[in-house]
């Protein structure tokens, strides 16, 4: 058995939709029973990139801790924590933006995305971004970072900043591999199904959140964004479709081929019902387990204090390790 490291993180911002359940939770979950040591991060640092409001901000970091828990993190199993309380990450941020070239930066097209939306605040936090979350994956030795495929240009970043710095001080970090699903890495708008599913979408119809009642969740499906045709195909041209298919064999198991043949003939109507049904099957469990747990602050309060102790831990050895190479400490 292999004993690979993970690690992986979300931002705590707005409420968490397909997308980041299928492009990552569901994978976190998956790593963990395979018996991987894992550390699962709510990266406030990184949602400070955006303007939020300081008295909802800790509260949703808490939010989603408890999702996370709902969906199945064990907390014995891994280590769930908070990016803020664990400050070696902050610093080694500082550390590695000094081997990260703005060439580099200026690739990420996350950065543009980003800063095309929020015009008005295009921060120097919004483009040291990446560095912050190269310090995240190193400080843990970790060898994958189960994410969607939107954050690849991130993951492969770190490597390469890994490797840079292994070059020049000796082994020092583990060169991390992103680890994307193969069906659903991106899960796109219900709406506008060539843009990616994403919360801070203005339009509540364009994603399924995770906490959206059985009722809201059917009709979202409705209304999602077909084409003319009427036949139930998987094709780059038919890209609503398709990610309905793909939303439906994420949720059933079943392969693309599988799932085409067992709707050929049927209407788009069909798919849709099919597909709502699936998600709803399996977020329901978790909706509920979810409620269960935000109903007990006291447990969610010391898995969050027990979990920034154990990432602390393990975090310094790494720091203090790159500090002593390159002569910031004795
Ligand atoms: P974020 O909400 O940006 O913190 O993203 C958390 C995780 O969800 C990251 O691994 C993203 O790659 C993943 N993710 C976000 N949106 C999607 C999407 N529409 N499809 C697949 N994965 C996604
Ligand atoms: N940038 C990621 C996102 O927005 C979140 C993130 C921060 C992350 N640090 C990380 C993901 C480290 C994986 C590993 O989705």
């Amino acid at each position: 058995m292999d004993k690979k490291i993970v690690f992986s993180g979300i931002q705590p911002s707005g409420s968490p939709t397909l997308g980041n359940y299928v492009g990552a939770l569901r994978n976190w979950n998956l790593l963990q029973d395979e018996k991987r040591y894992c550390y699962y991060c709510i990266v406030n640092l990184h949602a400070m990139t955006v303007r939020q409001d300081p008295g909802e901000l800790y509260k949703r970091s808490v939010e989603t801790a408890a999702l996370l828990l709902a969906c199945g993190i064990d907390p014995e199993l891994s280590t769930l924590f908070i990016q803020s309380q664990v400050k070696e990450h902050a610093e080694l941020s500082w550390v590695l933006s000094c081997f990260t070239y703005m060439g580099e930066l200026n690739r990420m097209t996350q950065f543009k995305d980003k800063s095309a939306k929020h015009s008005d605040n295009i921060n120097a936090g919004l483009y040291t971004y990446p560095v912050l979350m190269a310090s995240d994956i190193l400080l843990y030795g970790t060898n994958l970072v189960p994410v969607g495929s939107d954050q690849k240009q991130h993951v492969e970043l770190a490597r390469d900043i890994a490797i840079r710095f292994n070059k020049l001080y000796g082994e020092t970090f583990a060169v991390p591999e992103p680890y994307i699903p193969k069906v659903g890495g991106r899960v796109m708008s219900l709406q506008e199904p060539d843009k990616k599913m994403s919360k801070s979408d203005n339009n509540p119809n364009s994603y399924i959140a995770v906490m959206d009642e059985p009722d809201v969740i059917i009709k979202k499906f409705k209304r999602a964004v077909t084409d003319s045709e009427n036949v139930i195909a998987y094709s780059p041209e038919k890209p609503g479709v398709s990610n309905l298919l793909s939303i439906y064999c994420t949720f059933t198991g079943k392969t693309m081929e599988e799932a085409v043949a067992g709707f050929e003939g049927k209407g788009y109507g069909h798919l849709k019902k099919a597909a709502a049904e699936a998600v709803i099957a399996e977020l329901s469990p978790i909706q509920s387990e979810y409620k269960r747990i935000l109903g007990d602050m006291a447990y969610l309060d010391d898995i969050i204090e027990k979990g920034a102790r154990k990432a602390r831990e393990r975090a310094l050895v790494t720091l203090n390790d790159v500090y002593k190479k390159t002569g910031l400490r004795s």
